[in-house]
């Protein structure tokens, strides 16, 4: 059983999933899996690019063609290894490829951390790797004492947020109204520099502003500029599309952020570097799984967490979804 995206929307489908006809083959079986903003994008048709549906996973191995991939470990998904796989909303997912691509695309998951924690693996990972490109475009060995704010105070923002505090940085997360802030502060979620609304953050005062909304928008790269300090970077994060820019500002936004370019730019007579971040890589997904054994609470992950639902409860949780502001994340276990 898997739910599949159909062009009429989430369907729950009863047909077996086959070996993919590669050389190598893994087959998983999901214990919990994510529901991603990005899912709700693809049902909503507004995601280009190769479907990644379904893809916040923790799972076990059922079957193996690669002995660093043993039949009972636990491992995580990076969609971003290219494979043949089907969609980890189901009971199970074949992965095939070449070993060393199964290899990288499953990192194996750390004993000892419950599945409500290592489900966060892949979207932490992408903050992760949001924060080592922010190090590399600032051309800094680390962010201690960094000051950073995180525009939008979603999913993606708050990770970025937590992540970005247990490497040193001071960390305001911002956000246009207050309810996900409220919803944060409830949970014991916000970073120690606190949340604010955005007109509330200080101007000019930060090295760092990421933008994490969901996407970059010409009113909200302006706002992101102005908190940025004279000199400062403005990282683009959220969604951009092909031709998006911002008057006044001499910066292809797409290409920088697909292409995790950082750029020297003007904005109002003064001096901005401009710079992206795009997917991830596989030091990230360890830099991701060593933060959430590190940390005592594992970033305070699984508070974030709102519901669980079954599979067969799933496309209409997506289609809800999809219509509504998701605060905090939903999880769909397939037993
Ligand atoms: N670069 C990468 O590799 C990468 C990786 C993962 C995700 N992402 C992207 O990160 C983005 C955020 O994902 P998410 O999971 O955090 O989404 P989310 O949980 O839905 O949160 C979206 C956030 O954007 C804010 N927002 C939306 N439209 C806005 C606007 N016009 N002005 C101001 N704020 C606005 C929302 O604020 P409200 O509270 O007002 O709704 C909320 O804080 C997505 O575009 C996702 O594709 C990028």
């Amino acid at each position: 059983m898997s739910v599949e995206l159909t062009p009429a929307g989430p369907r729950l489908s009863h047909s077996r999933p086959r070996r993919p006809d590669t050389p190598g083959a893994v087959l998983v079986e999901p214990a919990l899996v994510g529901i991603c903003r990005s899912d709700l994008k693809e049902i909503g048709g507004r995601r280009p690019g190769p479907s990644q549906f379904g893809h916040e996973l923790v799972g076990v191995v059922a079957r193996s063609s690669t002995s660093r991939l043993p039949v009972g470990a636990r491992v995580c998904l990076d969609p971003n290894v290219p494979l043949s796989r089907g969609t980890g909303f189901a009971r199970w997912m074949w992965a095939g490829g070449e070993a060393g691509a199964l290899e990288r695309a499953l990192p194996l998951a750390p004993a000892g951390l419950g599945e409500r924690r290592l489900v966060f693996a892949e979207p932490l990972a992408c903050a992760a790797h949001c924060l080592t490109m922010t190090r590399r475009h600032l051309g800094a060995s680390d962010l201690r004492g960094i000051r950073m704010c995180v525009l939008g105070a979603g999913m993606a923002g708050v990770l970025i947020a937590r992540l970005a505090e247990t490497a040193g940085a001071r960390v305001l997360l911002a956000n246009r109204g207050p309810g996900r802030l409220d919803f944060l502060a409830a949970r014991d979620a916000l970073p120690g520099g606190g949340g604010a609304l955005l007109t509330e953050a200080p101007a000019g005062a930060h090295d760092v502003v990421v933008v994490a909304t969901s996407y970059v928008t010409p009113e909200l790269l302006e706002h992101a500029l102005g908190l940025v300090r004279r000199g400062g970077l403005a990282m683009l994060y959220g969604g951009t599309a092909a031709g998006d820019r911002l008057p006044g500002l001499d910066c292809d936004l797409d290409r920088v952020r697909r292409a995790e370019l950082v750029q020297a730019a003007s904005w109002r007579s003064t001096p901005v570097l401009v710079g992206g971040s795009y997917g991830t890589t596989t030091g990230d997904f360890a830099y991701a799984l060593r933060a959430l054994s590190d940390s005592p609470d594992g970033l305070g992950v699984e508070r974030l967490i709102t519901a669980e639902v079954s599979l067969p409860e799933l496309p209409a949780t997506l289609r809800r979804l999809a219509e509504e502001r998701l605060f905090g994340k939903v999880l769909m276990r397939p037993r």
